[in-house]
């Protein structure tokens, strides 16, 4: 990736979360030997020392927050009192549309080439440095674990040369407090509707870091479904798949193609859309509709038959998630019956249509619908830093790395990393069907950590 495309991307990135300019910043800095790792052993004896020590600091933590999950090379500062410093985020898009998708030895190797940029400028707007940060927050799963590594590294480095204290962020729970961030009225217990390119997950806050998973996606996630529309259907790929085909199917019909909509006879509150995938690609095949040909280019009359596919897909995808919220809904509400909000969040929730089908949905049980920002849906390093400092006040973090690390140091990364515990009753026979995970949920790891310190 061209060096001077991304650092003009950069410049475009808005920065209406900067409600002031920071003149003075007194960082809290730790003593290394007062801190309790958290993500690494399971075998802890307590948290409670560096807890105690923070809480009443709290509004002094400036934590740089660091995403390099999948796509997306994103840093931002983020104080504890939820002022956004900056926000920096340096997107794939020309990958994008060479691969039409995340090739990951591309995708590491883009990742290397901007990440010691994307920082520093997250640090120049900022108008901070290395020394005025209370800690460093990295995402460490789920996704790539080459690229993960990327952020790993630099985000250690950094730490490590400036004694700061790490935290490990897990990405789908960074998506749904960035909500916090956001709306600072949002307590738990609270739902959650996460929607991005790799999952779908449907979960029931009950604190921080205590999660229950009411439904999760069997196979593909929506995003994933959004994009491969759009490149199917030869649409300008370089803002991602799914803003494509948002606009273009403002044009179309929607009820134009009945495609079905998925699992309506599991009654339960998990996602596919795989099946629906292969309706659209049935259905643009049967069109003769031409990819190679871009839609710019296309006749009026291909131009309309692509946007009724688009129209159409949209309508159905969305579906599948209104039917999967109304039974989360109804669920979450049967656990804990104070529940006021859902939170939407993930690269599409940032879609105007996603987001007005499913404040219907909300209203009608009389819950309250919180959608952070676009700029704050999709992969950002504010979300990351936001989860940090929650967890950091919690006294969950690991002690400044070593300023030169060993050559042979194995990262800690998690790129299968379930969020939360399944809702026993909610366990479809589809989504037994794949188990395979790698660690523990961050739920587990948080429980058997609490039961230590009793
Ligand atoms: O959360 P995210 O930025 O990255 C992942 O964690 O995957 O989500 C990216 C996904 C992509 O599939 C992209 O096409 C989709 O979010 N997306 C949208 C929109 N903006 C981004 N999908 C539908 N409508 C949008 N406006
Ligand atoms: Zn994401």
């Amino acid at each position: 990736m061209a060096l001077s495309s991304t650092l003009s991307r950069l410049n475009l990135i808005p920065r209406p979360w900067l409600p002031y300019k920071v003149t003075t910043l007194r960082a809290l800095k730790l003593k290394p030997q007062l801190l309790r790792p958290m993500w690494a052993p399971l075998t802890l004896s307590s948290f409670s020392v560096s807890a105690q020590i923070h809480r009443p600091q709290d509004d002094n933590l400036v934590v740089l927050g660091i995403e390099t999950s999948c796509d997306d090379t994103a840093a931002a500062v983020v104080r504890s009192s939820g002022e956004i410093l900056s926000q920096v985020v340096s997107s794939q898009a020309d990958l994008l549309v060479r691969y039409g998708g995340v090739a990951p030895k591309m995708a590491e190797e883009a990742h290397s080439q901007v990440i010691d940029q994307v920082v520093q400028e997250a640090l120049n707007q900022a108008n901070v440095s290395e020394t005025d940060l209370s800690a460093v927050a990295v995402t460490i799963g789920p996704g790539l674990s080459l690229c993960l590594r990327v952020g790993m590294q630099k985000a250690r480095k950094t730490a490590g040369s400036f004694n700061l204290p790490i935290i490990g962020v897990h990405h789908m729970e960074a998506h749904a407090l960035v909500a916090r961030l956001v709306e600072r009225e949002l307590q738990f217990p609270f739902m959650a509707l996460l929607i991005s390119g790799g999952h779908n997950l449907l979960i029931l806050a009950q604190g921080l870091g205590q999660y229950i998973q009411l439904g999760t996606s069997i196979d593909d996630a929506i995003g994933e479904a959004y994009d491969k529309t759009a490149k199917w259907l030869g649409l300008d790929m370089r803002r991602s798949g799914g803003p494509a085909i948002e606009e273009l199917a403002q044009e179309g019909d929607a009820e134009s193609i009945k495609f079905s909509i998925p699992m309506k006879q599991h009654k339960d509150c998990n996602f596919s859309y795989a099946g629906l995938k292969t309706q659209v690609r049935l259905a643009i095949e049967s069109r003769n509709i031409n990819a190679e040909i871009p839609i710019s280019c296309a006749s009026s009359q291909d131009r309309r038959s692509r946007a009724d596919i688009a129209a159409s897909f949209q309508r159905v995808a969305v579906l599948h998630l209104e039917e999967r919220c109304q039974r989360a809904i109804e669920w979450a509400l049967k656990i804990e019956p104070s529940i006021k909000h859902l939170v939407v969040s993930g690269g599409v929730a940032s879609n105007q249509y996603v987001r007005a089908r499913l404040d219907q949905v909300v209203k009608k049980n009389s819950l309250q619908l919180v959608c952070p920002p676009p700029s704050l849906c999709t992969d950002n390093g504010v979300m990351v830093a936001w989860t940090g400092i929650e967890h950091f006040r919690m006294g969950r973090f690991d002690p400044p790395p070593p300023a030169v690390e060993s050559e042979d140091f194995v990262y800690d990364l998690r790129p299968r990393w379930p969020l939360g515990e399944e809702y026993a009753e909610g366990r479809s026979e589809a989504r037994s069907l794949r188990k395979a995970r790698i660690h523990p949920s961050l739920t587990s790891i948080i429980q058997a950590s609490l039961q230590q310190q009793h």
